[in-house]
């Protein structure tokens, strides 16, 4: 549970998002039809290889099975063959099983729990939308290798790096709720609690301790393995230590609802409830986010994958909420406008041969890295909740 629930604060656009926003027939559709496009012309582009996690001047550079983020490319092939029942997507998205299999095997990038995320859309959809059993095994052992990152004493899932790296050791981050699902999922298929255990406690500790008492987030929080003493949080890609990174308020209101997908507990939504408002009560004008939720104006950088993160999240929240629920059509209506805002002005079909579909994001300002360019996980993200939207659509997580 989170520090304060009682911290009620009150949605500052409340009358905006008592309605959807206005939006022309078809408008949905013509969105999702030109991520849909943009993804078919990159089956060529990318061949048989990946995008970079961000792009340079709005394309993507071309690498190996080797990032976090490699996982979003079959993924987005994965809803595109759900948004169009065109099999060129899912055959090309099939090739890619084997490549996440032997990343597995020859153990290539993989001291992460971003195993989560990877497993996730390039082997637990294939399994759930076609069966493919390859993928289950290769998932479930994603999950085995994922679990050795789990610290028993604290509760915790080490985010980064070799876990005896002494500056890595026992650091949680908030974006680690998305890589859950994978432990709860393995639970389900093998019917062994030991993964979701684990996912339970870990998403238990983020919450008591990357939550502050206003709703915000610390990005990341140490603890000392060998006592389970909480020590401190930080940030890594925000802009300091006590501000609250936009991207990750947004993987703390998506982690927080999936996690109640799994587990029932109402406590999660009422964090991810609480993240929710902090968020929409940090948003500018166009209501797509700063970077970083300390500015609300002015000239820094938006992340524009933070608002399709959040928009996919506030869409899975607000259907988790009873009917009577006041704020569950706030939320939902929340998402279509900063959807709709991303279609009308954020994507590249005004910009002459980028590879990506959403414009403005940032990788990391601190490190200097995909600051205003194109993203994999926006993309992937902003097409989950275009999908979301047009058809309705059973989450992969
Ligand atoms: N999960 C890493 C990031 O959001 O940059």
């Amino acid at each position: 549970m989170a520090t304060n629930p009682s911290n009620k604060e009150k949605l500052v656009r409340e009358k905006l998002f008592s309605a959807p926003p206005k939006t022309k027939p078809d408008f949905w559709k013509e969105a999702l039809a030109f991520g849909v496009k943009k993804v078919r012309s990159n089956i060529t582009a990318f061949r048989k290889k990946y995008p970079a996690p961000a792009s340079v001047k709005n394309v993507y550079p071309l690498i190996g099975n080797t990032e976090w983020t490699t996982s979003f490319w079959p993924g987005m092939l994965w809803l595109s063959w759900e948004g169009t029942g065109d099999d060129l997507f899912r055959k090309t998205a099939e090739k890619y099983i084997a490549d996440f299999r032997a990343r597995l095997d020859k153990r290539i990038a993989v001291e992460t729990h971003d195993l989560g995320f990877l497993y996730t859309l390039a082997c637990v959809a294939p399994w759930r939308l076609t069966g493919n059993t390859a993928a289950r095994a290769a998932a479930l052992k994603a999950a085995d290798l994922l679990m050795i990152r789990f610290y028993e004493k604290a509760g915790i899932i080490q985010a980064w790096g070799d876990l005896n790296d002494p500056e890595q050791q026992g650091r949680i981050i908030i974006d680690c709720a998305m890589n859950l699902p994978l432990l709860y999922w393995a639970s389900e298929e093998t019917g062994n609690p030991y993964y979701r255990e684990a996912a339970e406690r870990h998403i238990a500790a983020a919450n008591r301790y990357l939550i502050r008492q206003n709703w915000s987030t610390y990005h990341t929080f140490f603890f000392d393995i060998k006592t389970g003493k909480p020590l401190k949080g930080t940030t890594a890609q925000g802009y300091s230590d006590d501000s609250c990174w936009s991207r990750g308020q947004a993987w703390g209101i998506y982690g927080n609802a999936l996690s109640y997908r799994y587990t029932r507990d109402p406590s999660l939504l009422e964090n991810a409830k609480g993240l929710a408002r902090y968020f929409l009560n940090h948003l500018p004008e166009d209501l797509v986010a700063y970077w970083d939720l300390v500015f609300v104006k002015g000239k820094e950088e938006r992340d524009s994958s933070a608002a399709a993160i959040a928009a996919r999240g506030l869409l899975e929240l607000s259907a988790a909420l009873p009917l009577a629920d006041p704020e569950r059509r706030l939320f939902e209506n929340a998402a279509l406008h900063i959807t709709a805002s991303l279609a009308k002005s954020y994507t590249t079909s005004s910009v002459h041969r980028s590879t990506g579909i959403l414009l403005h994001g940032v990788y990391s300002k601190p490190g200097n890295n995909g600051v205003d360019e194109c993203t994999t996980w926006g993309d992937y993200f902003y097409m989950e909740a275009l999908v979301s939207i047009v058809r309705g659509w059973r989450p992969y997580w």
